[in-house]
């Protein structure tokens, strides 16, 4: 448990992520279908949401939030036209919304949403929300005992006792990445506002690869329930990845999400079965990977034919992989993370990644 006493921004981990999409509908379908999400609970027209609708799907401890706008002119339709599908709030669970929030302005946060007590027949849940970078923000949810589905105001949907949320295995959200045109002032941000301390750092000299490179700072709560890599571009030869980002994104936003699972290999195999697109790697990849990270508890074979990448730092190993682009525009994507007792984010692999990642980025004739 965070010490409420002494922390006065305690956060106790990731609450939902809330996306706002062009057809929430059809997204939905395909984050059930090819991740293994649950639809949990729904709002829209049928509940008496008028301007909106919003479809909740859950695996293991993570829900998700897809909406749409139901009428032209709408905020969701002009953040739509704006950056195309993308990350609208990363929600943050809270003890205590109202000092949180009265924390946050104090701080220089600016506010989006004054906390407000919203109540059903399940409970209540008080609930706030700040800006942070581009137009993200972050809701502070204090969930309370609240017993329903997902939140007052959504209809939770009927489902068959057995329904196994466990899904393809992704348990927990493990970190969220934003891409920003000056990281500094965001670190300092989470450093003020929520008492995020900064964990590791590296620069342009190691995330450098011949065309594009990238600086990144990772903030991270007391704990290490809630972690924030923030990205900038560096100076390259040619256009970083990161500025691709924020051409196509029409500013900072959310880059990737990465999810935590215990069996990578189940798990990457079950989303190649249902067609997800990965990441490619260099074809040396291998043969330096086993050199370089030693001894491990998975066969390399099964990680190889699979394309999932391995990281080590002093404390243990990581496994990881990176999924395609989930819409046309090249900006926001998904991580799949197991972790061997290693606290970082796969930094030894970066390299290798923007590899892939230009190999890509030249196919849109944007390097
Ligand atoms: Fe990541």
């Amino acid at each position: 448990m965070s010490d409420v006493a002494n922390d006065p921004f305690p956060v106790e981990g990731t609450h939902h992520i809330e996306m706002w999409v062009s057809n929430a509908k059809q997204a939905a379908f395909f984050y059930q279908h090819a991740y293994g999400f649950v639809p949990v609970a729904y709002a829209g027209l049928e509940t008496g949401l008028r301007d909106r609708a919003s479809h909740v799907l859950q695996q293991g401890n993570i829900r998700l939030v897809l909406t749409s706008p139901l009428q032209p002119g709408h905020e969701i339709g002009t953040h739509i036209a704006t950056h195309g599908d993308g990350v609208r709030d990363l929600a943050i669970l809270v003890p205590d919304a109202r000092a949180a929030y009265a924390h946050a302005i104090e701080k220089g946060a600016v506010g989006y949403r004054e906390p407000e007590v919203l109540s059903d027949e399940h409970g209540s849940v008080t609930i706030a929300a700040i800006r942070t970078y581009g137009d993200t923000i972050h809701s502070l949810v204090e969930r309370g005992n609240y017993a329903g589905a997902f939140l007052p105001g959504y209809r939770p949907l009927e489902l068959p006792a057995d329904t196994d949320f466990a899904g393809v295995g992704l348990r927990d959200v493990d970190h969220c990445v934003g891409n920003t045109a000056d990281m500094n002032p965001w670190v300092k941000f989470y450093g003020d506002v929520m008492g995020f301390t900064e964990l590791n750092q590296f620069t342009d000299e190691d995330i450098n690869t011949e065309y594009s490179a990238l600086m990144s700072k990772v903030v991270s709560s007391g704990d290490g329930k809630v972690k924030f890599p923030i990205n900038e571009p560096a100076e390259a030869a040619r256009k970083s990845q990161i500025e691709e980002y924020l051409d196509y994104y029409g500013g900072p936003g959310v880059q990737h999400i990465a999810l935590e699972t215990d069996d990578i290999i189940g798990t990457v195999q079950a989303l190649r079965d249902r067609g997800v697109p990965f990441l490619g790697r260099p074809g040396t990849y291998y043969e330096d990977a086993v050199k370089r990270i030693g001894p491990i508890d998975e066969n390399w074979e099964d990680l190889q034919r699979l394309g999932i990448l391995v990281d080590k730092d002093e404390e243990g190993y990581l496994l990881q992989i990176f999924t395609g682009n989930v819409q046309d525009r090249p900006t926001v994507f998904f991580e799949i993370i197991q972790r061997k007792g290693a606290k970082g984010f796969g930094d030894g692999n970066f390299k290798a990644l923007f590899e892939a990642i230009e190999a890509e980025q030249a196919l849109r004739g944007n390097l």
